[in-house]
C-alpha cells in the first residue's frame, strides 16, 4: 500500500492506472477510521480493480463554532486498517496542497441544501462539494462510495456529479452500527460517559417512528411525536432538526406519507453532534 501526500503525484499516478485500463475506486474519509468506512472500502474493492482511500479533513466544510480543531485523528492506525483492507492507496494530502491562500472557486447546490444539515451548517455542503470535486480530479475514479449515514451528503454529491456530469459513479452504502444501534461515527469517540449512554436513543427513536410506519402510521406529525418522545430528556433542548422528508427530494413530507420518506434527525450533545437517519420506504408504496 502507498501513502501519497502530493496532490499532483495523486493525479499522475491515477491518470496512469487508466490508462493502464484500471478502473479506480474512491473512499473519500475524514479518517478516524471505523467498520462504517471500511463496509465502503470493501464495496468498492468488490467493484473496481484499484481503491484509493482519501483522508483529509477538510477545513471548508466546518463553521467557525464546530468541531474542527477536536475532530480525532490517528493517521497510523488509519494507514494499518487500510492496509488490512487492501487499499492500494492512501491519498492524505496537507491542507496547504489542497487550498491555494488565495483560492476562490467553490461548488454550491442551491435547493437540496436547503434544509436539514444544509439549515443548520451554513457553508458545509459547500465545503463538502468543493472537496469531492477536487479529490474526484485528483483520483479520477470510476466509481466512488458515500454512506447513507450522511443521507443528505450522498444526494447532494449525486446531484453534483448529474448536473457537473463528472464521469463517475456513485455507489451508496449502508449504516453500520454499534450493537447498541448507535450509528458509527468519527465523533463518537468525544462523547462524554453521559452522552454515549443516551446517544443509543437516536436510532432507538427513529425505528420506533419505523415501526409505527409499518403498523400504518401515516401521519407525519405522529410520527415525529413518537421519535420526541422516544428521545426523552433530549428533546426538544438538543434536538436540532427532527424531519421526515421526501427520500429523493428531501422535501418536508405532509399528511398522509404516500412517498418514500426519510426520517432524519441531529441532535447536540456537549460539544458532539450526532446525525441519524432511517428509510420508511420499505412501507410506502408509490
Ligand atoms: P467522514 O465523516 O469521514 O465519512 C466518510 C464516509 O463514510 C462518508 O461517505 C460517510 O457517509 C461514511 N460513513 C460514516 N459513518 C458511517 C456508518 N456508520 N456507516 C456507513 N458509512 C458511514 O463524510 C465525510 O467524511 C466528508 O464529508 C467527506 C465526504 C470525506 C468530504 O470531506
Amino acid at each position: 500500500m502507498q501513502v501519497v501526500r502530493d496532490p499532483q503525484a495523486m493525479q499522475a499516478m491515477a491518470l496512469a492506472k487508466r490508462r493502464e485500463g484500471a478502473r479506480i475506486g474512491v473512499v473519500p474519509t475524514m479518517g478516524f477510521l471505523h467498520e462504517g468506512h471500511l463496509s465502503l472500502v470493501r464495496i468498492a474493492k468488490a467493484e473496481s480493480d484499484w481503491v484509493i482511500l482519501t483522508l483529509f479533513v477538510n477545513p471548508t466544510q466546518f463553521g467557525p463554532q464546530e468541531d474542527l480543531d477536536r475532530y480525532p485523528r490517528d493517521f497510523e492506525r488509519d494507514c494499518a486498517l487500510c492496509e488490512a483492507e487492501g487499499v492500494d492507496v492512501v491519498f492524505a494530502p496537507e491542507t496547504a496542497a489542497i487550498y491555494a491562500p488565495d483560492h476562490t472557486v467553490y461548488v454550491v447546490e442551491d435547493v437540496l441544501t436547503s434544509g436539514l444539515c444544509g439549515a443548520s451548517r451554513p457553508g458545509h455542503f459547500r465545503g463538502v462539494l468543493t472537496v469531492v470535486a477536487k479529490l474526484f480530479n485528483l483520483t479520477l475514479p470510476d466509481m466512488a462510495v458515500f454512506g447513507e449515514k450522511d443521507a443528505q451528503q450522498i444526494r447532494v454529491i449525486r446531484r453534483m456529479v448529474r448536473d457537473m456530469n463528472f464521469p463517475v459513479r456513485i455507489v451508496g452504502g449502508p449504516i453500520l452500527r454499534e450493537a447498541d444501534g448507535l450509528a458509527m461515527s468519527s465523533r463518537n469517540k468525544n462523547l462524554d460517559a453521559a452522552s454515549r449512554q443516551k446517544a443509543p436513543r437516536l436510532c432507538q427513536a427513529l425505528c420506533a417512528a419505523r415501526d409505527a410506519c409499518a403498523a400504518g402510521e401515516r401521519n407525519p406529525v405522529a410520527l415525529r411525536h413518537i421519535v420526541l418522545d422516544r428521545l426523552g430528556d433530549l428533546a426538544p433542548g438538543a434536538v436540532d432538526y427532527l424531519e421526515l422528508v421526501d427520500d429523493e427530494t428531501l422535501e418536508p413530507l405532509g399528511e398522509p406519507l404516500t412517498r418514500p420518506a426519510l426520517i432524519a434527525l441531529a441532535v447536540q450533545f456537549p460539544g458532539v453532534r450526532l446525525i441519524d437517519n432511517m428509510r420508511l420506504n420499505s412501507f410506502i408504496s408509490e
